[in-house]
């Protein structure tokens, strides 16, 4: 063994998933996953920047790491992802944490094993009178450097499979930095991605789910229009073995009646959809260029309810957007009661260094902040009541884990995403058990299970 390494990961799914190929790379350098109570040879923070605060929350815990290399001089400290790939970031990071030794982007992640190789050899020669080395990378080319086909993943999150679909977006909504740090889109082949799969149902998972910034886009890059996500869907429910999907994300201009379709056909596709809507109101949208309005909006909702009538929905909405008037914000909390997600995933608005929203002139923090928390109550409510509507019915539930507060009981999920805490231990974790709701609090449900 080489050492221990230890991943701090911020941010989307993607970087979580991407944070299981860092460690499969680590692991298949001779480098183990540290004990929680272990001091690591190996840091790696893996950065997102889609918020102000996530920039921060990152920023502090570098800040904390120097101690940690005071202690251990022979520690490497790598800071990878989104953060970096800013313009002028990694420059930033390098002078302001001159400890940190490796600094990659979002495209170079699979050269960290031969970076950490060559600061070893150089802290060797430095012993000789040498320079320190420190790595930054953060060319954003076209081709994907980063997750190329080959990189080991080293899964983390048993019974669920995440396998990434396409890299990048190019739509450019004005509030978001993504594609300036993570490039245009490029899907990944089908036959590689249904191998993936196949790989991943025959190890005994049981729930997949596809990734992309936006999922509804994958094949537009690929030559001929023969490949697209909709075909995907179908090729994957082809696929031999009891096992759940589901994806995100999905932009609702994008979303076609095939998807639609293919979901509601599907045993196996879940009849749950993120939907991020963002805005209720016409003109923000169009400010934010998202390029659907609230009448594309709720035609999606009602061609999915009345394909997939049990179907949960959830979405992401921000508020605070420069633009934003009050009677937008209750365009807002209109669209939210006439659709009735089941949960809402609420963001202040947070400027972008570089992106066109960030430009415009900013409304004040205080109306942001009472505006999101109208919000929040709003959909509490609504989360509350729809939980209600569960009580008494019995629902197939993958168990997924051990509930965290709740001694002798597991949590897992409906086949429409809601929560359902419930009696049971580890062995059943990976099982598909039929669980009766007997009581809802708030976004979580409580059941017992039925076979028994
Ligand atoms: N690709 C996905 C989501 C990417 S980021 C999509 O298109 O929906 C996840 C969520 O973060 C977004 O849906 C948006 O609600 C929020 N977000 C993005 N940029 C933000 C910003 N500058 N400030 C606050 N929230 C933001
Ligand atoms: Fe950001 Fe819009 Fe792309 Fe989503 S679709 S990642 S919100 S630019
Ligand atoms: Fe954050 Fe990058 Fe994901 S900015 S939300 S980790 S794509």
């Amino acid at each position: 063994m080489l050492g221990y390494y230890k991943i701090i990961t911020y941010g989307c799914q993607m970087n979580v998933h991407e944070s299981e190929k860092i460690a499969g790379l680590l692991k298949a350098m001779g480098y183990e996953d540290c004990p929680a109570e272990g001091s690591a040879d190996v840091i790696v923070f893996n950065t997102c920047c889609i918020r102000d605060t996530a920039e921060r929350r990152a920023l502090g815990n570098i800040g904390v790491v120097k101690a940690e290399k005071k202690r251990n001089p022979s520690l490497i400290l790598a800071v990878v992802g989104c953060m970096p790939q800013q313009d002028g970031a990694a420059e930033n990071i390098r002078q302001r944490y001159p400890y940190v030794d490796i600094i990659l982007g979002t495209r170079n992640i699979s050269r960290l094993p031969e970076e950490i190789n060559k600061i070893i050899s150089s802290r060797e020669s430095k012993r000789r009178g040498d320079k320190r080395y420190r790595a930054v990378d953060t060319r954003l080319p076209d081709e994907y450097l980063s997750i190329d086909e080959n990189t080991p993943t080293l899964r983390t999150s048993y019974p669920n499979a995440w396998i990434n679909i396409i890299y990048g977006c190019n739509n450019f909504c004005t509030y978001c930095i993504v594609p300036y740090v993570r490039g245009r889109e490029i899907s990944r082949s089908m036959p590689n991605v249904l191998d993936e799969v196949r790989r991943a149902v025959d190890m005994g998972y049981k729930e997949i789910t596809l990734l992309g910034q936006n999922v509804n886009s994958y094949g537009n890059d690929m030559p001929g229009g023969e490949v697209n996500f909709a075909k995907l869907l179908h090729e994957i429910d082809k696929i031999e073995g009891k096992f759940r999907v589901r994806f995100m994300t999905s932009h609702p201009k994008d979303l076609t009646e095939e998807v639609m379709d293919e979901m509601a056909a599907s045993n196996k596709i879940c009849s749950n959809l993120h939907l991020p809507i963002q805005s209720g109101s016409d003109k923000v949208l169009k400010d934010m260029n998202r390029r659907y309005d609230r009448e594309r909006y709720l035609y999606l909702v009602s061609a999915l309810r009345s394909r997939m009538p049990d179907i949960g929905l959830t979405t992401d909405i921000m508020v605070g957007f420069p633009t934003e008037t009050e009677e937008d914000f209750l365009c807002t909390l209109d669209i939210v009661e006439r659709v009735r997600f089941s949960n809402a995933f609420t963001f202040i608005y947070s400027p972008r260094k570089g992106t066109p929203a960030a430009q415009m002139e900013q409304i004040p923090y205080a109306v942001k902040q009472e505006r999101i928390s109208r919000l929040i109550k709003a959909q509490n409510r609504i989360t509350k009541e729809l939980s209600d509507g569960y009580t008494g019915k019995t629902y197939e539930v993958l168990c997924e884990d051990t509930a965290p507060k709740f001694e002798g009981m597991v949590c897992g999920r409906t086949d429409s995403g809601r929560l359902v805490t419930f009696d049971g231990g580890p062995s059943d974790i990976g099982k598909f058990i039929n669980v009766k709701i007997t009581a809802s609090r708030s976004a979580s449900l409580f059941g017992s299970r039925e076979d028994i």
